[in-house]
């Protein structure tokens, strides 16, 4: 349960004292990395943490490095007060706030990257961000030291190239993936849902519908991943704002495309509805 009030530091050294301290309290210590503008799927990502462990730390930090427009970096919602709020409630022990200069005190001149699972869906629309969010994720690896940490199946392809990553560099983490929490229309949450107009945001649920009636299509036996894909993006095409970047079903561990539907498959897709782009994806478990 948890034993202290929540508290915000901005230094790495204040972290590292302040789990080291945890530790030789022989506290497990679990770790939410967000970028804040916190909405309740980072809620149950925090939930989740203070479940499983002892001494939970939530970081917020708008990464510079793993943004490809700098339009979509500068309107990044900023929402401190509530965000440290929600924490709070949530059950965090500690929230790390970094400034820039405190992650990147000089040019970064290492990066983590993890090619082959950057090839398709985001990574072919959004190149360097994927090696900007691994490369965050391990540097607050490294300052955090978590023995868990947790991440929302959302970003289902961020968190396949987390887990590759921990995976291929050794990294002491268990990383723990938390289900997608979605309106009540089925519109998956996400911070930048907060740029939708009211009308967009009748028409945004759109996408989790599609991916859904994608799920059932392969349940009425389609296995044509082309027949489903097609489906997908007419019905998406009933709405003249929604513009779709991509429709695919891919394997859910190489995130390679699939032509036919033989077991699990990850069917993701993502849109630009105006200015705003949204992501979506769901599991098919093969049963
Ligand atoms: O999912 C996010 O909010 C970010 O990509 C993350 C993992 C905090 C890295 O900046």
């Amino acid at each position: 349960l948890k034993q202290t009030e929540t508290s915000v530091v901005a230094s790495i050294a204040h972290v590292r004292e302040r789990v080291k301290d945890a530790r030789q309290k022989a506290r497990s210590i679990g770790f939410v990395p967000t970028m804040g503008a916190l909405h309740a799927g980072h809620r149950s990502l925090i939930e989740k943490a203070r479940q499983d462990c002892r001494f939970v730390v939530v970081s917020i930090f708008v990464n510079p490095l793993q943004f490809d427009r700098k339009d979509d970096l500068e309107r990044y919602p900023r929402t401190f007060e509530e965000d440290f709020t929600l924490c709070g409630s949530a059950g965090a022990d500690l929230v790390f706030t970094p400034f820039s200069a405190e992650l990147y005190p000089a040019e970064q001149a290492a990066f983590v990257d993890v090619p082959t699972l950057t090839e398709h869906l985001c990574g072919a629309f959004r190149p360097g961000h994927f090696r900007g969010v691994a490369t965050v994720v391990l540097k607050l690896f490294q300052i955090v030291q978590p023995d868990r940490a947790y991440f929302g199946q959302k970003d289902a392809q961020q968190l396949a190239i987390i887990r590759r990553m921990v995976q291929d560099l050794n990294v002491p983490v268990d990383v723990v993936a938390v289900p997608t929490v979605r309106e009540s229309d089925g519109l998956a949450l996400s911070s930048r849902n907060k740029h939708l107009s009211t009308e967009q945001r009748q028409i945004a649920p759109a996408l989790s519908r599609a991916l859904f009636a994608a799920v059932e299509h392969i349940k009425r036996d389609e296995r044509s991943a082309r027949v489903i894909r097609d489906s997908a993006l007419e019905s998406l095409g009933r709405y003249p704002e929604i513009k779709p970047e991509y429709f695919e079903l891919v394997d859910p561990q190489t995130l390679a495309p699939v032509e036919q539907v033989g077991g699990a498959v990850l069917i993701a897709g993502a849109l630009w509805l105006g200015s705003t782009r949204l992501i979506d994806n769901v599991l098919y478990s093969g049963q």
